[in-house]
């Protein structure tokens, strides 16, 4: 069955003495009941996998780019975070969407170019405030998932939903708005890769989680975990929704 996922993406944001958290973290989920993986910068993924090594936390990169090397002056590609240490990579997230014009046929190209790295990709689907009152809601995230996923869909892939007007806005969406996308994720990727590859995949929530909304947003349908981010970058924050996946994923 698919892994539950407690994610914390760190954004722009530490530098080496931000360790202390992720050493905070390490300590406190020494046999965790679901998978955890924290996103540093860059900068620090070589770091952060020393910190983690041996541990039950992974470490992930926030972007790569679709080529495995070449001239492209400040990327990073797959295989060099793989050699950093990491071992799943955010992509596709609304930031990058907004910030650097990324369109869903370069996400799916980079999906493709950590698949073949062995990377564990975490692609991010979203939509904006206005979509979302102009009812376009579904469309616009089955167009986001058919255009951002590669056709040879990997095992173990990860989906995130999440809502653009949610993130870092401490609007978190309600449980039903969240069900009623996640539902529509597992059906779509039923529809295109069968039910076998629908059913491996997590599908996570992420939009202001926080340690007082992790249960209910974990006992929702559908929802295999949360991508993290204000949230991630305290242990004691990020702790407590740890412990809420774990619990919520006890049989
Ligand atoms: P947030 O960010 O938890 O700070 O809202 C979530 C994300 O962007 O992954």
């Amino acid at each position: 069955m698919r892994q539950q996922l407690s994610a914390g993406n760190w954004k722009m944001n530490g530098t080496t003495a931000q360790l202390d958290e992720l050493r905070a973290l390490v300590a406190a989920h020494k046999a965790p009941g679901c998978a955890v993986l924290i996103c540093p910068p860059a900068t620090l993924i070589a770091a952060a996998a020393d910190v983690a090594r041996g541990s039950s936390i992974a470490i992930g990169a926030q972007d790569c780019h679709a080529a495995a090397s070449g001239a492209h002056t400040g990327d990073l590609s797959a295989p060099m975070l793989v050699d950093a240490g990491a071992t799943h990579v955010i992509l596709g997230h609304s930031e990058r969407r907004a910030d650097h014009g990324e369109t869903d046929a370069g996400i799916r190209a980079k999906t493709e170019a950590a698949v073949t790295a062995g990377l564990v990709p975490i692609v991010c689907v979203g939509e904006t405030l206005a979509q979302r009152e102009a009812g376009e809601t579904l469309k616009v995230i089955t167009t986001q998932l058919n255009g951002s996923l590669p056709d040879a869909a990997p095992a173990g892939l990860v989906v995130a939903y999440e809502p653009v007007w949610a993130i870092g806005t401490g609007r978190v969406a309600t449980t039903d708005q969240i069900a009623q996308v996640h539902d529509a994720m597992r059906a779509a990727l039923t529809e295109r890769f069968g039910v076998d590859v629908a059913d491996a995949t997590s599908l996570l929530y992420g939009g202001s989680v926080k340690p007082d909304n992790a249960a209910e947003i974990f006992a929702t349908s559908n929802v295999d975990g949360a991508l993290v981010g204000g949230a991630s970058l305290r242990a004691a924050d990020f702790s407590p929704i740890v412990t809420a996946l774990s619990d919520a994923s006890q049989p």
